[in-house]
């Protein structure tokens, strides 16, 4: 044997024991990696506030007498369905927000009769906001549901025309009577014209002008009460537990039947600990539905050709001068109680800043942000990791600087939140197919 034949010999067990050490030593870390850190008491206490467990029982509503009337809530099912009550009679509540989608419709922005300018969020859970849409414009549920039924680009129709819809379908006059009391008889066309509102067409327009004050007032007051057997609706609309909610119950109680680790992988733990630490989500992602309900700009461009939308600014200007606000003569709250305003008068507001969105439904919301300027978590993650200049206004999330494996981490964990309603009750998820087109004309 050569001299070099005899160390190569010598050395190879030298080798193999340093080669066992090195493997040792790799899925020493491979293990240690796999096995995240248990949850601190204090990071334990934060995973409580996000519990579903904990989101408290819905306040009434004294804006709406009706909110918890079980009759308004199915006459508002039924309305919420119903195509009648477009101007082509086409477009639904539900076009746009569909059961399936979480009540979202899965565009940028919404399309109807026209092109909305904004994306149409999950009304899941809306209910617990002070504020409705992205811009916080209105300020209850009922006010809220009167916009897009004679808004031109969605469901284009007009209070005088919905009035007469309403009386003239046996279900909806009988429970309108029973709800609210008599309603006026529109049989007078020189008071009451085929087509009559403010919001929408010049001719319709016109016709409103030629109205009454007292005459309009009444055709107002109907209208709002469809707004409020809407709300009653869309009280019930709520998300029900997820695997996250889960996995927060096994952690908090660790004698549960299906232990934590079963419920999420590394990955999704990694995920959660950026969430409510370093990534700094729990700022304005809080609470049992991971939202403050306050606005924020998040640095969003508009689409190319776009004018920046100014958000809050202008829907705090929309909101004061709404004759269907807390304030106003169709709402049912004493204007001592409307909380809301005594909020406006004091809190500072960052142009283009929009409603930080609830996370319990991103299952329906994608494309996501208020113009649904992005398609995929995996954008909003990047989006959140560079933290661009806004246009107007100023960004108040900062840079993150995470690696992609973190931003991977974000996104799995954010898929964890998503879960359908939490109501058995399949009823609210269709229409009644027993209260609709009962016309008796
Ligand atoms: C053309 C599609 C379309 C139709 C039809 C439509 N919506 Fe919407 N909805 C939207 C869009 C878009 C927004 C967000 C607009 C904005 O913020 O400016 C929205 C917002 C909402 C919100 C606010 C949710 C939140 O968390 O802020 C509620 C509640 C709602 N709609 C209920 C209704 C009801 C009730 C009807 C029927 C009377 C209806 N919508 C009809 C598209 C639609
Ligand atoms: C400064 C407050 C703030 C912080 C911090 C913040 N968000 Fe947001 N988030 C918002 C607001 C406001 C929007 C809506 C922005 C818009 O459309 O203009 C939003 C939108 C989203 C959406 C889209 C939801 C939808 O249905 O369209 C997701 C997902 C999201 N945030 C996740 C996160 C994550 C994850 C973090 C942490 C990395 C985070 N956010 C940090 C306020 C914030």
């Amino acid at each position: 044997m050569s001299r070099f034949g005899s160390i190569a010999a010598q050395i190879k067990p030298i080798i193999f024991v340093v080669g066992i050490c090195f493997l040792l030593l790799l899925i020493l870390l491979w293990w240690s990696e796999s096995r995240p850190r248990p949850w601190t008491q204090a990071e334990k206490s934060i995973l409580k506030t996000l519990n579903i467990a904990n989101l408290p029982v819905l306040k009434p509503d004294p804006s709406n007498a009706v909110a918890d009337n079980l009759h308004a809530a199915k006459f508002g099912q039924s309305l919420f369905f119903d195509t009648r009550l477009s101007g082509n009679g086409k477009v639904a509540c539900a076009t746009c927000h569909q059961p399936q989608r979480r009540f979202s419709d899965g565009l940028s922005k919404a399309v109807a009769l026209g092109q909305s300018q904004r994306n149409t969020p999950s009304i899941v859970g809306s209910a617990y906001s002070p504020w409705l849409y992205w811009d916080g414009r209105k300020d209850s549920q009922w006010s809220q549901a009167l916009s897009p039924l004679e808004d031109p680009a969605e469901q284009g129709s007009n209070r005088m025309y919905l009035a007469r819809l309403i009386s003239n379908d046996s279900f909806y006059a009988k429970t309108y009577v029973e709800l609210f009391g008599e309603l006026p008889d529109f049989n007078d066309t020189s008071r009451f014209p085929e087509n009559a509102g403010p919001m929408s067409y010049p001719l319709w327009n016109q016709a409103w002008l030629n109205m009454t004050a007292a005459d309009q007032y009444l055709l107002s007051q109907v209208f709002a009460n469809l707004g409020k057997v809407l709300a009653a609706y869309e009280r019930k609309l709520m998300p029900g537990p997820a695997r996250f909610d889960e996995y927060v119950n096994a952690v908090l109680h660790e004698d549960d039947t299906v232990p934590a680790k079963e419920l999420f992988n590394s990955q999704e733990i990694e995920g959660l600990r950026l969430f409510i630490g370093e990534a700094g989500c729990l700022q304005c992602h809080n609470g049992p539905l991971l939202s403050n309900n306050e606005f924020h700009n998040t640095g969003l461009l508009p689409f190319p050709g776009e004018v920046p939308d100014q958000g809050r600014s202008k829907g705090v200007e929309i909101l004061k001068n709404d004759p269907f606000n807390c304030l106003g003569p169709f709402s049912d709250e004493m204007s001592h109680q409307c909380q809301e305003f005594t909020y406006m008068r004091t809190g500072s507001v960052v142009l283009g800043s929009m409603r930080t969105p609830s996370l319990r439904n991103l299952g329906g919301t994608a494309p996501y942000m208020h113009k649904g300027q992005l398609s995929t978590l995996a954008q909003v993650m990047e989006h959140y990791n560079a933290a661009p200049l806004a246009l107007i206004g100023h960004n108040e999330a900062k840079p993150l600087g995470l690696s992609k494996k973190q931003l991977g981490q974000l996104e799995l964990f954010l898929n964890t939140l998503d879960a359908p309603l939490s109501t058995a009750d399949e009823w609210l998820l269709k229409p009644d197919s027993s209260t609709l087109g009962n016309v008796t004309e």
